[in-house]
């Protein structure tokens, strides 16, 4: 009986030493959806699985519900393919698990508005508190949550629409919005995104890809080296609404000037990133030009030696370091997606811009076009 325990601890150790190597090495193996496993009609709406592909093999699979980036397969340095984005293998799971905005395209408010409130011309409208006690991610039926009108242009654009009716999701006005992602031959996302309203209304359109450069479900993303070009962050309250101030990153945790490693000073006692839980802010870009598209942000892993740039027309992005993510997740090819396991970059005007007015405006009126585009390039080093 004492041997046959011995035995069992001894596999166990092993299976478990398996296990953790698993997690922390690099996870390069390409990612073949099904696309029957999307194909279904939701809300009377046909959903899909789209893919795009370049010159240089790279593929981005996207479906048309809620707009999600599913898989991106981009070379490593010895042109192994690795899938660097969070995702399920089918739609099923965008329903039946935790809603971590994998790879959402984010509106009608990308992140928070304080107790979702805000006031437009002297009216008062009210959100869903969906994050308590504010309005996160355009609420619980935001555009992660929609079907969207597809059209596969060519093998390397999709286009899709969606027309958001007046006070869907509290929010005035009907709002008519194109988003198009392209996939170039110099292994670049670009994702350009357009809107259209009948009356005044607040908007702030983003992506929610979660990237891990060494792979979706390899291990941490703590030594992953990041750069961002912001002198200044906008420090959060402990609901994460920002207090209106406009801080230095110099001398903090949220210095990422220089390229740094991402866990550096994660675990700092410092207020900022006890509130966050760790990284959880809007950066204000640095920007030569009022919004062109230029530089904000830069990561890079010696593992696989791919580095990602992101380019964008936006004033700010939001650094989220992975802190909601636990190792119930499992995600494509049935991999765990743990604690701080991959980051998201999300280009953005200013959380709780609409009651914020030292922030620049969220507001658009009709006969304007909101129109902004943001650059997610691959590249290995
Ligand atoms: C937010 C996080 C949130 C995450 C997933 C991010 O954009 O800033 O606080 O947990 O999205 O919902």
């Amino acid at each position: 009986m004492k041997r046959l325990s011995t035995v069992l601890m001894l596999f166990f150790a092993i299976a478990c030493n398996n296990a953790n190597h698993k997690e922390n090495s690099k996870n390069d193996s390409v990612t073949l959806l099904s696309r029957g496993a999307y194909q279904q009609d939701v809300m009377g709406k046909k959903v899909d699985l789209f893919v795009l592909s370049n010159k240089n093999k790279m593929t981005v699979y996207i479906t048309n519900y809620g707009g999600r980036i599913v898989s991106v397969n981009v070379p490593d340095k010895s042109g192994t393919f690795v899938d660097v984005v969070l995702g399920y293998d089918s739609l099923k799971h965008y329903f039946d698990r935790k809603e971590n905005y994998f790879g959402a395209l984010i509106g009608r408010y990308g992140n928070r508005i304080a107790k979702g409130k805000f006031e437009l011309d002297g009216k008062q409208y009210q959100l869903a508190i969906n994050n308590a006690p504010n309005a996160l991610h355009g609420g619980p039926t935001g555009f992660h949550n929609q079907v969207w009108d597809a059209k596969q242009i060519d093998s390397q654009s999709l286009e899709l629409s969606y027309v958001s009716r007046d006070m869907e999701e509290g929010y005035p006005g009907t709002l008519t919005v194109n988003v198009l992602y392209r996939l170039t031959d110099d292994n670049s996302i670009e994702i350009s995104y357009k809107a259209t309203t009948d009356k005044k209304t607040v908007l702030n359109l983003t992506n929610h890809s979660y990237f891990n450069l060494n792979g979706a479900g390899s291990g941490t993303i703590n030594d992953h080296l990041l750069t961002i070009n912001a002198d200044k962050f906008t420090p959060v309250d402990s609901t994460l609404i920002p207090t209106g101030i406009l801080a230095d990153v110099a001398g903090t945790s949220f210095d990422f000037r220089k390229s740094k490693a991402i866990g550096d000073s994660v675990n700092s006692s410092s207020e900022q990133i006890k509130n966050g839980k760790g990284y959880d802010h809007n950066f204000v870009l640095n920007r030569k030009t009022a919004s062109d598209m230029e530089l904000a942000a830069t990561v890079y892993t010696s593992v696989t030696g791919i580095k990602l740039d992101v380019f964008t027309q936006e004033p700010g992005i939001q650094f989220y370091g992975g802190n909601f993510l636990d190792s119930s997740l499992l995600g494509k090819k049935d991999l765990h997606y743990s604690y701080r396991t991959a980051f998201c970059l999300e280009t953005q005007h200013f959380p709780n811009a609409p009651n914020q007015h030292s922030f620049a405006s969220t507001e658009l009126v009709p006969g304007k076009t909101y129109q902004t585009k943001t650059i997610y390039k691959f590249s290995v080093q």
